[in-house]
């Protein structure tokens, strides 16, 4: 009967809540000696998505920042980011863990991709994952629980904010995605090696007098696809925000060997899609995505341009190698100031903010204002308007 099932959840759930603040209650009595420590922060770190440059260096800059002004600092690292909370992986990190890492790449901690819409459903033995995260918590008795990642890695972190806990979220990912900051870490970094790739294929381009298509990561979004087009110069950038049209892209290439130009460079999103099929449904393009023979749109838009101008054209993929490496100089110096905001914020007890940079200061931003939101490529905006009055084309 619909009204019995009601009662029994009801029940179910008062006797939960007892439970859980039972846990909370014991962990809080064990952990009340505490003062006599001398401690004053415990903190939580863990990374979490896709990895990027500066993760470490982000990490060693909220540490330096506690370690020199809190008077006894313990820091927990999560192993493989959200899951190390989940199943207890952790560490007591020392001193020696944060040194010389502000050049190294990816992530000391590890990380993984733990999908937000599967947070609230239980793992594959039952297990009540946000209240297996809240347990390790509150088991630690952490004061605040630093949270490196990108959209949803950020969703999860407003998620355990809104479930209690103090959370600081820094916001990573080489996409720069993130709703609410000017500029992700990693972001730069991806920029240096994507524009590398490209610079280096101009030359044997222009040799060939081939058109070449330079793959760039971003499947919702075009910010490192336009800086590093922009950066080395593509004649052609497609982007996930500006659906083409296949006939001006081949118009842009016979413009410029009609101009004496022999060769056209693209830089093409993963992204990025045609006028034609941004009019499908969501499921009418995955499913042309899975039954494609193409194994990226890139390899779509070059057999298209070859069958209609007839010019030899190639398909660089860079693929992880743009998340990959030292952080170039910028992310160090950002991270380092996000870093030490982050510090600053556990300091004050000021919890439940997204660390992000806007107008060139470090600002702290509510999560609950941001997560879920995508920052994206605007096709009116300044920039692309600037790039096309330079000539470049959109292919729209
Ligand atoms: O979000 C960062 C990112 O590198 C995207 O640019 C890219 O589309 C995606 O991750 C790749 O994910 P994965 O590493 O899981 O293949």
């Amino acid at each position: 009967h619909p009204f019995l099932h009601t009662a029994i959840v009801e029940k179910k759930k008062i006797y939960y809540n007892k439970k859980q603040a039972n846990v909370k209650g014991i962990y809080e009595k064990k952990n009340n000696n505490r003062k006599d420590c001398n401690i004053m922060k415990r903190i939580g770190l863990l990374t979490s998505g896709g990895d990027c440059q500066a993760l470490n260096a982000a990490m060693r800059g909220v540490v330096k920042g506690l370690s020199n002004n809190v008077d006894g600092l313990e820091v927990y690292g999560f192993f493989d980011g959200y899951k190390g909370l989940i199943y207890g992986k952790y560490r007591l990190l020392t001193s020696g863990d944060f040194s010389g890492i502000l050049t190294k790449g990816g992530t000391i901690l590890g990380t993984s991709r733990q999908p937000f819409k599967l947070m609230r459903e239980p793992d594959e033995n039952g297990l009540n994952k946000v209240e297996a995260m809240k347990q390790t918590y509150y088991k630690l008795n952490l004061d605040c629980l630093v949270i490196l990642g990108g959209n949803g890695t950020q969703k999860t972190a407003n998620l355990l904010r809104e479930e209690g806990l103090n959370i600081i979220h820094l916001p990573k990912t080489i996409d720069n995605d993130i709703y609410g900051t000017d500029m992700t870490f990693g972001f730069q970094s991806a920029i240096d090696i994507a524009a590398d790739v490209i610079d280096c294929i101009h030359t044997t381009a222009s040799s060939h007098s081939r058109v070449f298509i330079v793959e760039v990561m971003g499947h919702k979004v075009g910010w490192l696809t336009l800086y590093a087009g922009l950066a080395a110069g593509a004649d052609i950038i497609l982007l996930p925000e500006i659906p083409y049209d296949i006939d001006k892209v081949v118009e842009a290439i016979q413009k410029r060997s009609k101009d004496g130009k022999g060769f056209t460079i693209l830089a093409v999103a993963e992204g990025a899609i045609s006028k034609k099929d941004a009019k499908l449904s969501k499921k009418e393009y995955k499913k042309k995505i899975e039954s494609s023979k193409y194994p990226s749109v890139s390899y779509e838009v070059a057999d298209l341009i070859i069958k209609k101008t007839g010019i030899d054209t190639r398909v660089t993929v860079p693929g992880h190698t743009q998340r990959g490496g030292s952080p170039c100089p910028y992310d160090r110096v950002l991270c380092s100031r996000l870093g030490a905001e982050a510090a600053q914020a556990i300091i004050d007890g000021d919890y439940g903010n997204m660390i992000a940079v806007k107008a060139s200061k470090i600002v702290r931003v509510p999560l609950e204002k941001v997560a879920g939101k995508l920052k994206m490529v605007e096709p009116d905006s300044q920039i692309i308007k600037e790039a096309q009055f330079m000539g470049i084309s959109f292919g729209n």
